[in-house]
């Protein structure tokens, strides 16, 4: 299956109940840039673009339900709310559009916030309670769950590297965090599970390829395992075997063990490390490789290998591979179309020796609020205008058409889309 890939807030708009909103209204945001409307789609703009999409060719969907919507405050369900996602996911199927839906994507109630968020022990339960009211409502629409949206990213971003709220650098509490998301997407798991046997289970693991920059440079080697393990082998481990281990950090969960039916993969780029001298900075500089293409923002690099790499990686659990996310952030949409070629390519390369790849998901279907980034980042195959709300189509749009249209690429689609990666492609 083919699709595109979204999450509510970064396209919903009006959502004033939860963290990022908060966020937003701190002026943490570049450039001090809110979601606003974002792309309308609470407003119902999500039919039109679910109108594209097949119209497109597409086949698939996923999206994601807004937790502070459906439980506004710590004791109100509102069932109006989940309506909407009931449409949504009945919307999707009526134009031929797998729906995959996904329960947590960044955003969380304020009235958890106020609690401690993922900090608070309290959280898995709750979220167990929410998938509970979520999954007996979409049962009948949505077979294909995805409980948490890149678990890594959240302990990382928000409690190492701190760029998304909360914004600190701890790693007792990011070990905290990332006990809890674990605990949260086991009882979300079994919960699912009993309400509706038939369904399929995962979560969106986001990889990032750390590779040596001199090969071999065992220094070089050493860190850039010791990198990619801390990054992004933990929280997949942690659900492999139901032990989970952040440097010092270490606890049991034997609820986890073996809690997802498909390998949801999110893959945008990757890095090289080199040694350096430097104590303050792991002893590592990380940077794009040097020759390789970089997008407008310098934000990725475009590297198919590195797409095959994590294919590979996420293969070793031995599970269906679904691509949950990949894409480009390019205004100018020439990066896109050169990116989104040569990593369908690698997608091809594997499935021809039967690697279990069962969905791509492009991200995104239209321009959408880009987190710490705001609307600098522009993602969508159709461009978005945030004053008019109008859509503009981008030629990706196009092409990634004829990719889902005739289930493959040609010579002649890589001639008219990108030229310029026609050698690389098809090397003689
Ligand atoms: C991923 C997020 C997604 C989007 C893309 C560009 O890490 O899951 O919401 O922001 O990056």
């Amino acid at each position: 299956m083919w699709g595109t890939a979204t999450s509510s807030h970064q396209v919903e708009g009006g959502n004033t109940n939860n963290q990022w909103h908060a966020w937003e209204q701190a002026s943490k945001v570049e450039r001090g840039e809110v979601s606003g409307l974002a792309a309308d789609w609470w407003g119902g703009r999500w039919r039109e673009d679910f109108d594209r999409a097949a119209e497109a060719g597409q086949n698939a969907h996923r999206f994601s339900i807004e937790w502070s919507r459906i439980q506004p405050t710590a004791d109100r369900w509102d069932d109006e709310a989940l309506d909407h996602y009931v449409q949504m996911a009945k919307g999707a199927l009526a134009r031929g559009l797998q729906p995959v839906v996904t329960l947590h994507h960044f955003t969380h109630p304020l009235w958890l916030d106020e609690l401690g968020g993922w900090e608070y022990e309290g959280t898995p339960a709750l979220f167990e309670a929410y998938t509970r009211r979520v999954v007996s409502a979409l049962k009948e629409h949505v077979s294909l769950w995805c409980t948490i949206n890149e678990p890594n990213i959240l302990v990382v971003v928000g409690y190492v590297v701190a760029y998304f709220p909360p914004q600190v650098t701890d790693i007792g509490r990011a070990f905290s965090v990332a006990h809890n998301l674990l605990r949260a997407h086991a009882a979300s798991y079994h919960a699912i599970h009993e309400i509706q046997p038939g369904a399929r289970v995962g979560l969106a693991h986001h990889y990032r390829g750390i590779k040596p920059a001199r090969p071999g440079h065992p220094l070089d080697r050493l860190l850039a395992r010791i990198q990619s393990r801390f990054f992004n082998d933990f929280f997949v481990d942690g659900v492999a075997t139901g032990k989970l281990r952040l440097l010092q950090h270490s606890a049991r969960v034997p609820q986890a063990r073996g809690t997802q039916d498909y390998f949801g993969l999110n893959y945008y780029t990757e890095d090289e490390v080199r040694f350096a001298w430097r104590p303050a900075e792991a002893f590592g500089a990380r940077a794009f490789r040097q020759d390789a293409e970089v997008s407008p923002h310098n934000f990725m690099a475009n590297e198919p290998l590195g797409f095959r790499r994590a294919l590979l990686w996420a293969n070793r659990y031995g599970l269906p591979i679904i691509v949950t996310e990949n894409g480009a952030e390019d205004e100018r949409d020439d990066f896109r179309r050169r990116y989104l070629l040569l990593q369908v390519q690698q997608l091809w390369r594997l499935v021809n020796v039967n690697t279990p790849i069962e969905v791509y998901f492009h991200w995104s279907l239209v321009d959408n609020f880009e987190w710490d980034r705001g609307w600098q980042q522009r993602f969508g195959l159709w461009e978005l205008d945030i004053e008019t709300q109008a859509r503009r189509k981008r030629t990706s749009a196009n092409l990634y058409a004829a990719i889902c249209q005739s289930n493959g690429f040609s010579t002649e689609l890589v001639q008219q889309y990108a030229p310029d990666v026609f050698d690389e492609m098809f090397p003689v």
